[in-house]
């Protein structure tokens, strides 16, 4: 009886240590689908989703939750990251996108990963809905000029959609924040983690 009740015990955490794998590499899987999505593969060498760096600065970002950038390197050299940024200011709250910025400040691409804006309204954000989002890739903060980075409708060179300018917005203003932020912090965002220094 005893013995059952320990192999028993046993089989369940081996079970459930097996789960646990499974589940963190299916997690692993997706979030390199999406990250995959905005900077090639073939672009890095490195460990993309282990080489991460938290940014808390709340007012910068305009968001409380800290900023995860992802740091991609080839043979050790930064070839550019991708930075995990939320808008807080879609009409229904938070739009969060994985923004791809090259070493040189170009955009290699940018995608939405949630957001609750409303279907047939703001949801052309989306890659699945249409290729609005398609239109940063290759930018930087010259192009468009300063005071072009905006919508349309205020002046500047991205498109709005029909009856719906808060959405985009709100995108564009955070995709610009992100490129803001890699323009004046380059050194320290590529800078390697203290691990990596010592050789691990
Ligand atoms: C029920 C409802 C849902 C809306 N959803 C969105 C939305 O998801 N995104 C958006 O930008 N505007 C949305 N709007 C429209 C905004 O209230 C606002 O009118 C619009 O963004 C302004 O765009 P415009 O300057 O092109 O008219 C919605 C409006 C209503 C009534």
């Amino acid at each position: 009886m005893g013995l059952v009740a320990v192999l028993g015990t046993g089989l369940l955490a081996w079970i459930e240590a097996l789960t646990r794998d499974r589940i963190a590499a299916q997690e692993r899987r997706v979030m390199l689908e999406q990250l995959h999505q905005v900077l090639p593969a073939r672009d890095y060498d490195n460990a993309l989703h282990e080489d991460v760096l938290l940014l808390n600065d709340p007012q910068f970002f305009r968001h409380r939750e800290p900023v995860r950038v992802y740091r991609a390197r080839r043979q050790g050299e930064p070839v550019a990251v991708v930075m995990g940024v939320t808008a807080p200011d879609g009409y229904n709250g938070d739009i969060r996108m994985l923004v791809g910025i090259r070493r040189d400040g170009t955009l290699s691409g940018v995608r939405v990963t949630a957001h609750r804006e409303t279907p047939g309204l703001g949801d052309p954000i989306e890659r699945e809905r249409s290729d609005w989002v398609l239109d940063f890739d290759g930018r930087s903060l010259g192009n468009p000029p300063p005071g072009r980075w905006a919508v349309q409708r205020d002046g500047g060179d991205f498109e709005q959609f029909t009856g719906a300018t808060i959405t985009p917005r709100a995108v564009v203003e955070a995709v610009q924040r992100a490129l803001d932020y890699h323009a004046t912090h380059a050194g320290a965002l590529y800078r390697p983690a203290p691990a990596t220094e010592a050789g691990q």
